[in-house]
């Protein structure tokens, strides 16, 4: 059976969280490909709001395998929290989650190195969450990162100490001031790998040759977006890790001849959190009502996020890209009210009109060229059908589909489970 990908299209929080706990049901295994808890992938059932960071979206429903692949970071201590809210929701996780032994280890003084390194930046510095996910990523290919596997190993404290011994003085070396008590961080470190090591840890490449061959089907699900890819996104203000499908292939390894839809992701609208050029970011009322009405907050970090229209040019390089098959549209809702919308459909650069993404993507680069369509006054929170949704949301809708020339299979309209519409 071909493996489904799932991926944001455009600077992350696009509500692939929610996606993917809307498909869980047709899946026998999720499966996370990249990043770590940079992630906030936030969930909305019966009431209640749950926040996953590093595991997989899948992990309320009782009949799937959630795993963590080789391609995402993880930090123990952030687990432990993730796996105690868990617990607090009668979730198996022992049964239900499972871990590549080739992910890679964030170290406490990874973050402190994350820190350091903004802080020396200042004013170009890249927004980052903190989390230590570029040093950890670093490490990794510089070929000096402790892995889940090595926590089976006697030797792996030496390896530990030699690695946050080099990172000690790597911080050193900043010229900030970082105040920090590692014994501290350690104490927290150790108690949260001991929970890890009681986790099952598995060779996942091969588990997942073996369960598409005998017929399961699985969904890989990425973090972030396209736009914060480190090839094809803003660099350098993107995350470290291959947001787009091909990372799903790294991440987990899985052959590219196997992938079989690719979900698209994307907000009626777009928004950006941290630093980086955003051609279609409005700094007026209509940006304001975005962030107010879609509450656009950081889940990870509670930062606001800038807000501005849907940028075409944008979302058509990502779908490129990703070569998705399906799109999904989201927070359709927060665009109730709107008198007039606006879509970008080209770039104005360097005096001349282009279609495409180009290499720099500054404001003083580009400047975006508009369609304008009329806005919709309906409520959609409470629509559940195709055919109730108003005719200029769908004169919306249809126009993003001909120029993607990709459907848009459904849309969602409010941030719970039962607010999404198939089309
Ligand atoms: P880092 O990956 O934490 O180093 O952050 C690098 C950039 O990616 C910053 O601009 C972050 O705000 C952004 N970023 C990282 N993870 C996410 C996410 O899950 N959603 C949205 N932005 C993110």
């Amino acid at each position: 059976m071909a493996v489904d990908l799932l991926l944001g299209l455009q600077w992350g929080d696009e509500g692939k969280g929610k996606i993917v706990d809307v498909l869980t049901s047709k899946y026998n295994i999720i499966a996370r490909f990249q990043g770590g808890p940079n992630a906030g992938h936030t969930l909305v059932f019966n009431g209640t709001k749950h926040v996953l960071h590093t595991i997989p979206s899948g992990i309320f429903h009782k009949k799937a395998i959630n795993l963590v692949g080789n391609g995402v970071v993880i930090d123990p201590v952030i687990f432990k929290k993730e796996l105690d809210k868990l617990s607090l929701h009668k979730v198996d996780y022992q049964k239900s989650l499972v871990i590549s032994r080739k992910a890679h280890l964030i170290l406490p003084t990874h973050r402190l190195l994350d820190a350091a390194s903004e802080a020396s930046k200042g004013k170009a510095k890249i927004g980052s969450t903190l989390k230590g996910i570029g040093p950890t990523y670093m490490d990794k290919t510089g070929r000096n990162g402790i892995r889940v596997g090595d926590l089976e190993l006697d030797s792996w404290k030496e390896k530990y100490r030699a690695l946050a011994n080099k990172h000690e003085s790597m911080v050193s070396f900043y010229d900030v001031d970082l105040e920090y008590d590692l014994n501290e961080l350690e104490v927290e470190f150790f108690e949260a790998i001991n929970v890890l090591k009681s986790l099952t840890f598995i060779d996942s490449e091969d588990y997942l040759y073996q369960a598409q061959r005998a017929g399961k089907s699985i969904l890989a699900e990425g973090a972030q977006g396209s736009l914060l890819d480190v090839d094809f996104g803003t660099y350098p203000f993107v995350t470290s890790s291959n947001t787009t499908a091909a990372g799903a292939c790294t991440g987990l390894g899985i052959a590219p001849n196997v992938i079989g839809k690719v979900y698209g992701i994307f907000k009626a609208y777009t928004t950006r959190v941290g630093s980086g050029p955003f051609p279609t970011e409005l700094f007026d009322k209509d940006g304001e009502t975005m962030g107010r009405v879609g509450n656009e907050f950081g889940a990870t970090t509670g930062r606001s996020r800038r807000c501005g229209w849907l940028d075409l040019v944008a979302l058509k390089y990502a779908c490129q890209v990703n070569g998705v098959t399906e799109l999904m549209m989201m927070k359709a809702d927060v665009l109730s009210g709107f008198k007039s919308l606006k879509i970008c459909t080209a770039y104005k650069h360097k005096g001349e009109i282009i279609y495409h993404f180009p290499f720099n993507v500054e404001v003083h680069n580009v400047s975006p060229i508009y369609t304008d369509f009329e806005g919709w006054d309906e409520d959609l929170t409470k629509m559940s059908n195709e055919s109730t949704l108003p005719k200029s949301l769908n004169a919306y809708i249809n126009f993003i589909e001909k120029e993607l020339q990709i459907p848009i299979k459904l849309v969602s309209v409010g941030p719970d489970r039962k607010q999404t519409i198939f089309r």
